[in-house]
């Protein structure tokens, strides 16, 4: 059996929204092919994205608003707003995207392509 083409797994750069849809302080989950990346913005108006899968045991991280900290629930562990690993079983730190804005739009790009 032959599985059918999956064009959108290889996906390398994605619009996450405009910048209105990023409020100082939020944060959304999105996906790039299979990889969900969590695109936040943070106090000062500038913008991060994160893959979204905790390293400790792939559940999905989200985003503390009011300690700018990125955490895992299933564990209790925390990133920093940098992706690095602070407390907590994470072993390592999230893999990094890059975060352009082009016209109104926030477009998120693998990292080794940009
Ligand atoms: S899966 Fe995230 S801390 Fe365990």
């Amino acid at each position: 059996m032959i599985p059918p083409d999956a064009p959108e797994l290889n996906i390398n750069q994605i619009e996450a929204g405009t910048f209105s849809d990023f409020p100082k302080g939020s944060s959304k989950i999105i996906r790039m092919g299979r990889i969900p990346v969590i695109v936040l913005r943070k106090k000062n108006g500038d913008f991060k994205a994160l893959e979204a899968t905790c390293t400790h045991l792939d559940c999905t991280v989200q985003f503390k608003t009011d300690t700018e900290q990125i955490w895992c629930a299933c564990h209790n562990g925390f990133y920093d707003v940098e992706g690095r690993n602070i407390s907590g079983p994470p072993p390592r730190p999230l893999g990094q995207f890059n975060v352009t804005l082009k016209d109104d739009k926030v477009i998120i790009t693998k990292q080794e392509l940009a």
